[in-house]
This record gives structure tokens, C-alpha cells and sequence, in this order.
């Protein structure tokens, strides 16, 4: 048995890597804060979409429900599959607050937090409990900075939310994320050099 693992490395090196997307598949839910209803509907929807293609389960809006951004990611949903969810909460400190004390972990991004370093990403991807994103619109109060496991910069300059949220969901699920099939689609992306292909799932 020896033997067959030396002279062939490539199936260890398959081994490793499928026990290591096994550790990167934490549930991740995005909890975002500051949405001003009508207002950021736009950049909060892309800030949902980006949750949902780069891993997240759900988002998590942190002010009265927004009607538009549940039915445009419900109407995803139905076409390209899975279950991405939208909620509300009335209460983001005691949300926090019960997040850590249910087993979970919590991480804010902002520019002002930890170097965001490939050991500390790598701690973030062996952890396995539920983990949730804390990202901010305008000034995020200080309280939350307190209340959270980490908070972590993604570079030192101020960009955008939806940034910082794409580079710490890809770095933590990986590029096989991006391309996943998700359950109950009714078509999906037949990748291609020029044009769009499609391919229809179901007749519904
Ligand atoms: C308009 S920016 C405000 C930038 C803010 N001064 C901050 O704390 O990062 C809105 C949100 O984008 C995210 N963000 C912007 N730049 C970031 C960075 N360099 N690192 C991590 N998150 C960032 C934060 O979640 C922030 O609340």
C-alpha cells in the first residue's frame, strides 16, 4: 500500500485537497448593516448576489424588511437554484450577541481592523462553526467593533463593502465555489468563448 502512494503522489495530493474543501465548507451568513431601505436598494441587492455566488447562505438586513431585494433574489433563486435566503433583524447587537453565544463566529470587515493575512485566513477556513460577516454602508458604531470575534481590513484604503465581501468569501470557499451547480435550477451557464449558451434543467 506504501508502495502505491509513493509511485503514485497524485492521489495523495487528490486526497489532500478533497479533505481540505471539506474544511473550507462553513456555513457563512452576511449580516449587513446601515440599509436604507428604496434608497440602497441597488448596491444591496449586489451585496445579497455577491453573498449568494460566492458561498453565503443567507443575508442579513439590519433594518426594516426590503421587499425589493427578497423578491429579486427569490426570482434568482427559482431560475439558477438553492435557497438563499433574505432576513431581517430589529436587534444587530443582540443578534451578534446571540450569534457567539449559539457556537458562532463573527467577523467585521473594515479598514481599520486586522491585517488580513494568508495564517489568518487559513484559521478562518479551518474553523467550522457557523460563521457570520459583518459589513457596514456608512459609520459602523463602535460597539460593533467590541461585540465581534475579529474585525479584519482587506487592504488599508477605503473601497466598498461589495469588495471587501467578494475577496474574504473567495478567499475563505475558493474559486470551486464560483462555479458549483446549485440544487433545483431550472437552467444553467453552459460556459463559452463568444455569446450566451444556456441550458434549460427543467420545463417548468
Ligand atoms: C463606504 S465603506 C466605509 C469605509 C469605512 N471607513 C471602514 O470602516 O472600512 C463601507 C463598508 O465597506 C467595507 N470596507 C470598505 N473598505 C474596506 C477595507 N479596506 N477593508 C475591509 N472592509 C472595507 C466596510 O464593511 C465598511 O463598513
Amino acid at each position: 500500500m506504501q508502495g502505491f502512494f509513493r509511485t503514485n503522489p497524485n492521489i495523495v495530493m487528490h486526497f489532500m485537497e478533497f479533505f481540505d474543501v471539506k474544511k473550507m465548507a462553513r456555513e457563512a451568513h452576511v449580516l449587513r448593516l446601515g440599509h436604507r431601505p428604496y434608497r440602497d436598494l441597488r448596491l444591496t441587492t449586489h451585496v445579497a448576489l455577491i453573498s449568494r455566488a460566492l458561498g453565503a447562505s443567507s443575508m442579513i438586513l439590519a433594518e426594516k424588511q426590503d421587499e425589493g431585494v427578497r423578491s429579486s433574489l427569490n426570482k434568482i433563486n427559482k431560475i439558477w437554484g438553492g435557497q438563499f435566503e433574505i432576513k431581517t433583524v430589529e436587534d444587530v447587537r443582540e443578534f451578534i450577541k446571540e450569534w457567539g453565544e449559539g457556537g458562532g463566529f463573527s467577523v467585521h470587515l473594515t479598514m481599520y481592523g486586522e491585517k488580513w493575512t494568508d495564517g489568518l485566513i487559513k484559521e478562518l477556513r479551518q474553523d467550522q462553526s457557523k460563521l457570520l460577516i459583518v459589513i457596514g454602508s456608512q459609520k459602523v458604531p463602535h460597539e460593533i467593533y467590541e461585540l465581534v470575534d475579529r474585525n479584519i481590513s482587506i487592504g488599508n484604503q477605503p473601497h466598498s463593502e461589495a469588495a471587501a465581501l467578494s475577496i474574504f468569501l473567495y478567499e475563505i470557499f475558493g474559486k470551486d465555489t464560483l462555479y458549483r451547480d446549485l440544487p433545483n435550477a431550472r437552467q444553467k451557464v453552459v460556459p463559452s468563448p463568444r455569446g450566451k449558451r444556456i441550458e434549460k434543467l427543467s420545463s417548468e
